[in-house]
């Protein structure tokens, strides 16, 4: 029988993160779960215990309740790995803090990402990834698409907004990689995020004596050199900057990618109808989600939830592959259709949290695959399906590595 303190028909907690069956969806126990327990019990990777939140209503109302905090300093915060907790903690990245704190950092950041300030980018993306892509096909095949295109992209793209070199793409990649894997320990975290903390620390010095026109410089004019940041929050701020834009893009260029080169009726809709892209990009950011558990909150007071009682300080993470698989929301979700008209997805999450570089991730997307497509219709995979790594054990999932020939 289910411990006494359990309503009857509680089921025991299960394993969390659930793993992809099928990398295009989410973890098939996501269905049972909106289906018989909405609200489920959870044990972390680290054995804490967390609820887990499937439906679409739920994670909407969750992630814009103001009952919940993102302070990872909180006890009982679910962070999947224990590196994560424990450089949270000390860093503070903004991502994970609460108002006023968070109201702060994302007022500085805002200006920075309108619609209108992306779409003025448009044509340095465009320009970037036109060389990015000539690079690549002077290059000797096959290639890891991954690290050759998707990751060159995403990383150019932010390290040129902030005015960052961007000779060391494996360098920002590897960061990534260690601060976002569940499996590493805090030590492993720490050291990778210094590494990252030395060359900001280096250019944030070259930009006081000689500011430019990038967001770097004007951070640090504009709030480490009038005295609303420490030094601290602004590598930190800049760090997590660099670290959000960078591997969710990455992922959703190769696992977009990936889904063309298997679908062959979805990359000649491209081909054929180009305009078709932005429904196209709003279907992948639905479908792939591969920001699925980056939405970590804590009950900051009781929360009921599709009839469930979430008691105070439990950890509570907002699932975006459930929401955006409900079929209460997105008929037939397992269809992957580039003609959905009504598609308000949660992809980027929702609430005061909600991606900051929604619009720049929109840009780059459609930019990486029409140029693509149009660029090199041979596109190939290199070796069998069956042979591609995914990536399960971090923060987003995505595509380890995908060897490609044209
Ligand atoms: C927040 C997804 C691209 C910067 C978030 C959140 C999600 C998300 C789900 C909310 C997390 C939460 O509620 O806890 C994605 C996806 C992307 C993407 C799927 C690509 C397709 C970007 C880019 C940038 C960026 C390109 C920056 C240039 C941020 C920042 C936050 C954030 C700074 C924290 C916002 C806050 O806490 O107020 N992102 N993101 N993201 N994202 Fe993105």
């Amino acid at each position: 029988p289910p411990p006494a303190d359990q309503p009857t028909g509680t089921t025991p907690p299960r394993d969390f993160p659930m793993r992809r069956a099928c990398p295009f969806s989410a973890p098939q126990e996501y269905a049972a779960l909106r289906a018989e327990e909405p609200v489920a019990r959870v044990t972390l990777p680290t054995g804490r215990p967390a609820w887990a939140v499937t439906r679409y209503d739920d994670v909407r109302a969750l992630l814009s309740d103001p009952r919940i905090s993102a302070d990872i300093r909180r006890p009982n915060f679910p962070a999947l790995g224990v590196g994560e907790q424990e450089a949270g903690a000390r860093l503070r990245p903004f991502i994970r803090t609460d108002p006023p704190e968070h109201t702060r950092y994302r007022r500085m950041l805002l200006p920075e990402f309108t619609v209108r300030k992306v779409r003025a980018m448009r044509p340095t993306v465009q320009d970037l990834v036109d060389g990015i892509l000539r690079d690549m096909l002077a290059g000797p095949q096959p290639v890891d698409f991954v690290a050759s295109y998707a990751n060159a992209v995403s990383t150019s793209v932010i390290c040129g907004l902030l005015g960052i070199p961007r000779e060391n793409l494996e360098f920002f990649r590897d960061v990534t990689r260690v601060s976002g894997s569940r499996t590493s320990t805090a030590e492993e975290v720490a050291e990778a995020l210094n590494g990252l903390f030395t060359l900001l620390s280096d250019l944030i010095a070259q930009r006081r004596e000689d500011p430019g026109e990038d967001l770097l410089s004007k951070l640090v004019t504009e709030h480490l050199l009038t005295g609303d940041l420490t030094m601290h929050e602004l590598l930190s701020t800049v760090g997590i900057t660099i670290n959000a834009g960078r591997e969710t893009t990455t992922s959703m260029i190769a696992l977009s990618t990936l889904l063309l080169l298997r679908r062959s009726d979805l990359m000649e809709q491209l081909r054929a109808e180009p305009s078709l892209m932005p429904s196209a990009v709003e279907e992948l950011l639905r479908a792939l989600s591969v920001a699925d558990s980056i939405p970590l909150r804590i009950a900051a007071e009781e929360i009921e939830l599709s009839g469930r009682t979430i008691p105070a300080d439990d950890g509570i993470i907002g699932l975006l592959a459930g929401a955006n698989h409900d079929p209460d929301r997105f008929p037939d979700p397992e269809t992957v259709d580039f003609h959905r008209e009504d598609n308000p997805h949660l992809a980027f999450g929702h609430g005061m949290h909600q991606c900051i570089g929604q619009q720049l991730a929109r840009l780059e997307m459609e930019i990486a695959l029409q140029t693509l497509i149009r660029g090199v219709p041979t596109l190939r995979l290199a070796v069998p399906y069956e042979e591609i790594v995914f990536k399960h054990d971090s923060a987003t999932f995505g595509v380890e590595k995908m060897p490609v020939a044209w």
